[in-house]
């Protein structure tokens, strides 16, 4: 897929994407020079084990390696529960808990609420004067979610605009990556054309050519060459390593020239990519590798569906919810064998288990050799192993709130100087500065 990375391609100091001047004060110089990756959930009830694996074990992942800015999407959560505002007003906090609890560290991670910065609204709205309406109808998600999610009424002006919102969300931090499972690739994709048609309609200032040979100037004479040339065979091949070399070529230039400005990174990358001033970064989905836990039944994993365990769900029910669990149905006595592909609590074993612990469970469910009560007890031992210093660090908070306030508003603080300083380059671009 266009625009996906892998993680492990991606390490520190390698190719390191644009981190504009423009940015809001480091933390730490060690900080700032990091990509950064932008994500967001749905606050629509407690985070499961699903989630956990699925993408916020990922996250906590990636706050090593980059600048990371989580937030709690709940203008997201409304296009689909504008019926429901006590869910999500309750599962605001909680998910921020449940984040904490997994190990997302606030001094990493920037962590914040998205209905707290306006500039989302904003951006929505601006980008939406030039999107196609067919963009949006084509999204796969689109009908898919209509359709699935039948119960609700989904024929609204927000829902259509999902993703548009995403893609503002996105944008407005300049983020280079977007973990996000494969339901969502498609989401990434349309920000990127989005970011396109802005850079395209808006990126070219009337003496664009001007400063971009003032800008090129600067360079030593070699360097015009090679940019020159890796520009013309990124325009020629549309490959991505003319173009890695013209961006960190531009990053050297803008790390070591005196008195360049933000502006010329900018207009040159611009420049590079054949468009106007790239204002709006083009992000790139990553894909890790992410565990699937499916649900106790063996669909996806979903509270609505009642097949799920939550993340601080007490011990007692934790037993009691897998012990209940449905097994290969071959197996109604305890001497007729068994085939663990048949059975959800293979997959949870191969999410849980070591080797060995699995070599027993093949052979003993193939030959009949153990009991299915049996089988479950290692994925109830190890499931309640993990759990045990999410509850004690969710502790921590829940007895502390004021705690977890002040986590969100310094997020949110810190993503504001991010998100104003993108709108005041946005409402420049597009001529709003009357
Ligand atoms: N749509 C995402 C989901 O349902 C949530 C989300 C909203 C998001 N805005 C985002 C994810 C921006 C990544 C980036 O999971
Ligand atoms: Fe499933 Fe284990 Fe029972 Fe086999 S022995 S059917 S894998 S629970």
């Amino acid at each position: 897929m266009a625009g996906a990375a892998r993680l492990h391609q991606r390490r520190r100091g390698t190719n390191r994407p644009i981190e504009s001047a423009s940015s809001p004060q480091p933390r730490s110089p060690e900080i700032a020079m990091q990509p950064r990756v932008l994500s967001g959930m749905r606050p629509t009830g407690a985070m499961h084990l699903g989630h956990y694996h699925g993408a916020l074990k990922n996250w906590v992942r990636l706050q090593d390696e980059y600048d990371c800015f989580y937030f709690v999407a709940d203008w997201h959560a409304l296009t689909t529960h504008y019926e429901e505002r006590e869910v999500i007003g309750r599962s605001v906090y909680e998910m921020v808990v449940d984040w904490l609890a997994a190990g997302l560290d606030p001094e990493q991670a920037t962590i914040f609420v998205q209905s707290r910065l306006p500039e989302h609204a904003e951006l929505f709205t601006l980008l939406a004067m030039g999107t196609p309406l067919g963009w949006l109808e084509r999204v796969p998600t689109y009908k898919d979610q209509i359709e699935k999610l039948s119960d609700r009424d989904l024929a609204t002006y927000g829902f259509l605009g999902y993703p548009l919102l995403q893609a503002a969300d996105i944008l407005i931090y300049k983020a280079a990556f977007v973990p996000v499972g494969e339901d969502q690739a498609s989401h990434v994709e349309l920000t990127r054309e989005v970011a396109r048609r802005f850079n395209h309609l808006y990126g070219r200032s009337a003496d664009f050519e001007h400063q971009v040979a003032a800008a090129l100037a600067k360079l030593s004479k070699d360097d015009q060459r090679y940019f020159a040339k890796q520009k013309r065979a990124f325009g020629e091949t549309g490959l991505a390593e003319p173009l890695a070399k013209g961006e960190a070529l531009v990053q050297r230039a803008a790390a070591g020239i005196d008195g360049w400005t933000a502006q010329q990174t900018e207009l040159l990358l611009g420049h590079l990519r054949g468009a106007g001033r790239s204002i709006l970064h083009e992000p790139q989905a990553l894909h890790t590798e992410v565990t699937k836990l499916p649900g106790l039944d063996g669909a996806k994993m979903s509270k609505s569906y009642g097949n799920s365990i939550a993340m601080r769900e007490e011990p007692a029910e934790v037993e009691r919810k897998v012990r209940r669990m449905p097994t290969d149905p071959a197996r109604v006595h305890r001497n007729d064998p068994g085939n663990p592909e048949k059975c959800p609590v293979w997959q949870f074993h191969k999410v849980y288990s070591d080797k060995a612990t699995q070599d027993w469970v093949w052979q003993g469910c193939t030959t009949a050799g153990i009991g299915c009560l049996e089988c479950k007890q290692p994925v109830i031992d190890a499931i309640l192993a993990e759990q045990k210093p999410w509850r004690e660090r969710a502790e921590k908070y829940l007895s502390n709130p004021k705690q977890v306030h002040w986590i969100v508003e310094t997020g949110t603080e810190r993503a504001r100087t991010v998100a104003k300083q993108t709108m005041r380059d946005v409402r420049e671009a597009m001529g709003l500065l009357y």
